[in-house]
């Protein structure tokens, strides 16, 4: 049978990228024979609309069926005032939570036609390539005890750094999968030299590495020599393993490296499945966009280069997912630009179906 594809437009542009998706993902039916068993749903302010949730249970469950889970982005002002527990936000939140998804990926590839864009000089970013695997589960932000405490007549603010083997393990193992559909290098980035949870990061992953993953190139680095050498010369790395805190900080270094937020794809992923496919849930790194929301202007690029990454890791497709990227990349260089990516003298912005059209062409 044909793998399956549950897609979760959500609220805003996230219903008008996916739209743009939907056309990409037939296509693949169509032209390359690569056909998905696709079902659509409904997640955050248009679930919490039908269903009075943000994540109907039913959804849920197809979400833990699904060989991969495509989402839009969730969320808008209509939205804002709804009880904490209701919120848009809880939908996705549920979703990673029940689905486990504990590696999460940033690529940060900066295509050569947008390298203007970048905080950095083009001759650093152009033609760079590279994903961040960070763990999302643990460390710092879930470590216990946690709180703010009474401690000699003052307050003490407390969270804890804790990781388990087992949690360093799994998460080694994706970061080394995908390594090796890319280049076949990982750094990993920790600070060993002052935390206990660094030296077993360092030792867990050069065991897994020696035990099952030795054909991957492995070094380590401190991690706030990580950032600096991210910012001095990003093209040295391919793929970086880090944790929960220093990857939150280094993944949104390394996005400032590419530029616009309307080109920007993520992915989750957890444990792997019977089929041996990792459990996984692809979005755009965006929200919802509400000042440019039903206009028809938003960026689909972030989404589609989201849809890539699900041919790549999930569907072992990658040929097709670089089919893909390389039309966009071509796209661009042709200057065909969402509102989002024109500089002041540029021409005029096409639409988000426009831009679609001109990929899908
Ligand atoms: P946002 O990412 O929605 O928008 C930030 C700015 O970037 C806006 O000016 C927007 O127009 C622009 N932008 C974003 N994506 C674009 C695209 N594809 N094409 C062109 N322009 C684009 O972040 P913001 O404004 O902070 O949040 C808006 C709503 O989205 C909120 O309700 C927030 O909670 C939600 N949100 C949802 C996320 C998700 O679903 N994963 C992530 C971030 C925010
Ligand atoms: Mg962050």
């Amino acid at each position: 049978s044909n793998p399956s594809l549950l897609i979760l437009p959500g609220d805003g542009i996230g219903q008008e990228v996916m739209a743009q998706v939907r056309r990409i993902v037939e296509w693949y039916g169509d032209k390359r024979g690569l056909k998905f068993d696709v079902e659509e749903d409904l997640v955050g302010g248009a679930a919490y609309d039908a269903h009075g949730t943000p994540l109907h249970d039913d959804t849920m469950a197809k979400a833990q069926e699904a060989d991969a889970v495509l989402l839009g982005a969730v969320g808008g002002p209509a939205y804002d005032d709804l009880d904490f527990s209701v919120k848009p936000e809880r939908g996705l939140l549920r979703l990673r939570k029940e689905m486990d998804l504990f590696a999460n990926l940033r690529p940060a590839q900066c295509f050569d036609a947008l390298a203007d864009f970048s905080s950095l000089k083009r001759d650093i970013v152009s033609g760079l390539d590279i994903m961040i695997v960070r763990e999302l589960t643990s460390g710092s932000y879930f470590g216990e005890p946690r709180g703010i405490f009474e401690e000699n007549g003052q307050r003490v603010g407390i969270n804890t750094q804790r990781y388990t083997e087992a949690e360093i393990d799994r998460v080694a193992r994706s970061a080394f999968e995908l390594a090796r559909r890319r280049n076949n290098r990982v750094v990993s980035m920790e600070k060993a030299n002052v935390m206990e949870s660094g030296i077993l990061w360092r030792e867990v992953v050069e065991a897994v590495h020696k035990a099952d993953y030795a054909d991957v190139e492995l070094s380590h680095m401190y991690a706030d020599n990580g950032a600096m050498q991210l910012v001095r010369a990003p093209k040295q790395f391919d793929v970086i393993l880090t944790d929960n805190l220093f990857g939150d900080i280094l993944s949104d270094c390394a996005a400032m490296l590419t530029g616009s937020l309307g080109m920007l794809p993520s992915a989750s992923l957890g444990a792997p499945m019977e089929n041996g496919r990792p459990k996984a849930l692809y979005e755009p790194v965006h929200g919802s966009a509400p000042d440019i929301a039903g206009q028809g202007k938003a960026n689909p690029c972030a989404c589609i280069l989201s849809f890539a990454m699900a041919l790549r890791y999930s569907f072992d497709q990658g040929d097709e997912a670089t089919r893909l990227e390389t039309a966009v990349q071509q796209v661009l260089a042709d200057g065909v630009r969402t509102g989002d990516l024109m500089q002041a003298d540029d021409a005029q912005p096409v639409s988000t179906a426009q831009m679609g059209d001109a990929i899908l062409a």
